[in-house]
């Protein structure tokens, strides 16, 4: 597709180009994004075009996300590939904002809390993780006002959350989890994958390994959740792979199920080298 890519940097540009597209009666897609784009991000834009006139990105690697000690410096960017990775999909804009323009106050005095579902899974490890998540998104709701907003299902805890916040605080958002795209040898596509080393890639696999033969054994008719469990803690249990957690979880509550049933998640999170993987896999 070859639509010319607008590419905004201020907040009026976007609201000028919003505005554009309704009074031409156009519906309007977002696809909130950290950048650093791969087939996993370009499947969103897919989604979001199947589902609005027009398709538009916002590429911000926001500082309110990360801890500390996470890699908010390191973190991968390069703004000339992913606009052209952008535009290979006809996406309309992409607005990649300075930090001084999202938060020309420093960090917002108000944000948004998450509450108890931010305190599991990742959440646990990631304190503060899940507020600066909703609160960057809530901007960017607020910014575009857009009609749907499109989010990848490896961040499924961060998906949860932000259907939560749209209906906890009537945001008029549909919110849509496109499908996990993984690399052919099952590696969940991810930004921080190009952290790994060959042998780092190589370890990397135990998670999607452990999640099939989780998966394996649903298929075959085993729904006791710490068999399951048990099944993705032994599949990360080897040399390289440092397990964060394995649980086996309700989608709505995100809290361990005893019983797994269609629409249960699997999740899992390690540590591989320096580098925090996460995947998940969702129960026909
Ligand atoms: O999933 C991401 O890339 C980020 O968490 C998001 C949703 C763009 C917010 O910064």
């Amino acid at each position: 597709m070859t639509a010319t890519l607008a590419v905004a940097r201020t907040v009026a540009e976007v609201r000028e180009a919003v505005r554009e597209a309704r009074a031409g009666g156009k519906t309007v897609a977002l696809v909130p994004t950290m950048g650093y784009l791969h087939e996993g991000h370009l499947s969103l834009l897919d989604e979001a075009r199947a589902r609005a006139d027009v398709v538009m990105m916002s590429i911000f690697v926001n500082p309110l996300q990360f801890g500390p000690a996470e890699d908010l410096d390191r973190y991968p960017r390069d703004l000339d590939r992913d606009l052209a990775l952008a535009a290979t999909r006809g996406t309309e804009l992409v607005f990649a904002p300075t930090a001084a323009e999202m938060y020309p106050h420093g960090a917002p005095a108000v944000q948004v809390v998450p509450g108890p579902l931010a305190e599991r899974l990742c959440g646990a490890s990631r304190p503060g993780h899940f507020r600066g998540v909703l609160t960057v998104v809530a901007k960017l709701f607020g910014i575009f006002q857009p009609d749907v907003a499109v989010f990848g299902q490896k961040d499924l805890q961060q998906a949860t959350l932000i259907r939560r916040m749209v209906d906890d605080l009537d945001i008029p958002v549909r919110v849509e989890v496109a499908p996990i795209v993984r690399e052919a040898d099952g590696l969940a596509m991810s930004s921080r994958n190009v952290y790994l080393s060959a042998s780092e890639r190589e370890s990397a696999l135990a998670l999607s390994r452990g999640l099939g033969r989780a998966r394996e054994l649903w298929d075959a008719g085993q729904a006791d959740a710490a068999t399951l469990r048990a099944t993705l803690w032994s599949e990360m249990a080897v040399p390289g792979v440092e397990p964060e957690y394995a649980e086996v979880v309700d989608p709505r509550t995100l809290e361990g199920v005893e019983r797994a049933g269609p629409g249960t998640v699997m999740a899992v999170a390690a540590r591989v080298g320096r580098t925090r993987l996460i995947d998940n896999a969702i129960l026909p």
